[in-house]
């Protein structure tokens, strides 16, 4: 078969990576992929985002699969207009990406579908908007209804912060339309993780747990991030609660899009908060999660395209999903000055020499050749998501914290601290 990927970051390369390995997959493109990526597939120049250029190289390739990775293609209808070309793609429709793409929609499907969350109401009106706050006591959530690349959701702490967020959102439009509606909630407290689940409009299995550290710097300080690392399995996570989730969280949501007409088939991500009163979901994503893919994928021991093409075609209750029982962690390397402002262009160093490390594997996140030299620099915030394997969370880690000494760019970052959270969960939350 024929397969695109779709994006050009570090769950991109995962997946790319994991396609590889499938005995079905003839020929692998990306578009526009990375450095990394081009080390698997070809790489092809057409942005995410290029709607009618994507489906133009799908059909004049005769693509059989196009992956999407990020959200912004999906909630702008990538899947539906692939359809319309009579051409299959991996990921949700337009309608059933809501769930992602407005806030204040998902909290709807929540309500009727009965899934537990947090207390919210969605508002248009700047004035009613900080009086329902004000009744929440503090802190407060501030979300803005539409997508804002990660950045679009404030935990405020005094009154002065309430009003400077709506303001911003609601009246000066920080994030463009998307925050002109806001949805604000009560503050949740307990441990976070991450749950994927494959999905094909009925059926959902759920992928190995995982857990995210959004926080920039070590002990979860510092401002959110789109992900410093992640890890896989989740101890804490246990075969009762995966059921519970699957049962009171993914099933009630996706039959409701269901009674709603909408079949949602690809994945689906729920990032839940695992409070005393049980899980309660924090968010939905209608798209794989970056980095939790970097530490789930390389455990998934059966065929990730037979899976997906189970999904696309409504039968996936027949698929048996397999797993690797060792743990992986995955840490990501930034650019200084990420999640804020940065510079690209840095010589990266130390890649062969990491590379030879067992269990070991280097996802790319955003790089680039340099025009002239053809040397590997950076050129994103996130720049490479390094995810080791080891019989348990404290062998994966030493490995990749190994890998992480010999690599090098300018101003790099990363946290020291990846993982941890598996030994002590509920110990932290100070927002
Ligand atoms: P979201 O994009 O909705 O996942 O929000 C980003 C981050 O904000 C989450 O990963 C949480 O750490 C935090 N967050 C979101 N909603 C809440 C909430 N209701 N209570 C506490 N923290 C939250
Ligand atoms: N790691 C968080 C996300 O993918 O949204």
């Amino acid at each position: 078969m024929n397969v695109l990927v779709v994006g050009g970051g570090g769950r991109e390369h995962a997946l790319v990576w994991t396609l590889a390995k499938s005995p079905g997959v003839k020929r692998l493109c990306a578009a526009p992929g990375n450095a990394g990526i081009a080390d698997q597939a070809e790489c092809v120049p057409i942005s995410a985002g290029d709607i009618p250029a994507l489906v133009r190289f799908a059909r004049e390739h005769r693509v059989d699969l196009t992956v999407i990775g990020p959200e912004a293609p999906l909630v702008s209808g990538i899947v539906d207009a692939f359809a319309e070309s009579g051409m299959r793609a991996f990921g949700p429709s337009r309608a059933a990406s809501l769930l992602e793409g407005s806030k204040s929609f998902a909290k709807g499907v929540m309500q009727e579908a009965g899934v537990a969350c947090a207390r919210s109401q969605t508002f248009t009106e700047r004035r009613k908007a900080q009086e329902f706050a004000r009744g929440l006591g503090l802190p407060v959530v501030v979300k803005a209804d539409g997508l804002a690349q990660g950045k679009g959701v404030r935990i405020c702490h005094t009154e002065d912060e309430i009003s400077q967020t709506l303001s911003d959102m609601m009246e000066k439009a920080c994030f463009g339309d998307a925050g002109r509606k806001v949805v604000i909630e009560e503050y949740l407290t307990g441990e976070e993780c991450s749950i994927l689940a494959l999905v094909d409009g009925h059926t959902c299995v759920l992928l190995e747990p995982s857990q995210d550290h959004k926080r920039l710097h070590d002990g979860d300080m510092g401002p959110n991030t789109g992900g410093m690392g992640a890890y896989s399995p989740v101890p804490f996570i246990n075969h009762a609660l995966q059921k519970a989730i699957q049962e009171e969280i993914f099933l009630p949501v996706v039959d409701a899009l269901a009674g709603r007409g909408t079949l949602y088939r690809g994945v689906l991500y729920a990032g839940l908060m695992l409070t005393e009163e049980g899980p309660k979901v924090l968010e939905f994503n209608c798209r794989f999660g970056d980095p939790e893919t970097q530490a789930v994928l390389p455990r998934l021991k059966s065929d990730l395209l037979a899976h997906m093409l189970a999904v696309c075609e409504g039968r996936l209750a027949q698929e048996h999903l397999e797993w690797d029982e060792r743990a992986a962690v995955c840490v990501v390397a930034a650019s200084g000055g990420y999640p804020g402002k940065y510079e690209k262009g840095k010589l990266i160093e130390g890649l062969e020499r990491a590379a030879q490390l067992r269990d070991l594997m280097i996802f790319h996140s955003g790089t680039c050749r340099d025009p002239e030299t053809k040397r590997l620099v950076t050129d994103g915030g996130r720049v490479l998501s390094v995810t080791g394997m080891g019989r348990d969370i404290q062998a994966a880690r030493s490995r990749v914290y190994s890998a992480l000494k010999e690599l090098s760019f300018e101003n790099m970052i990363y946290r020291s601290d990846i993982s941890d959270r598996s030994k002590a969960p509920g110990l932290r939350r100070s927002a």
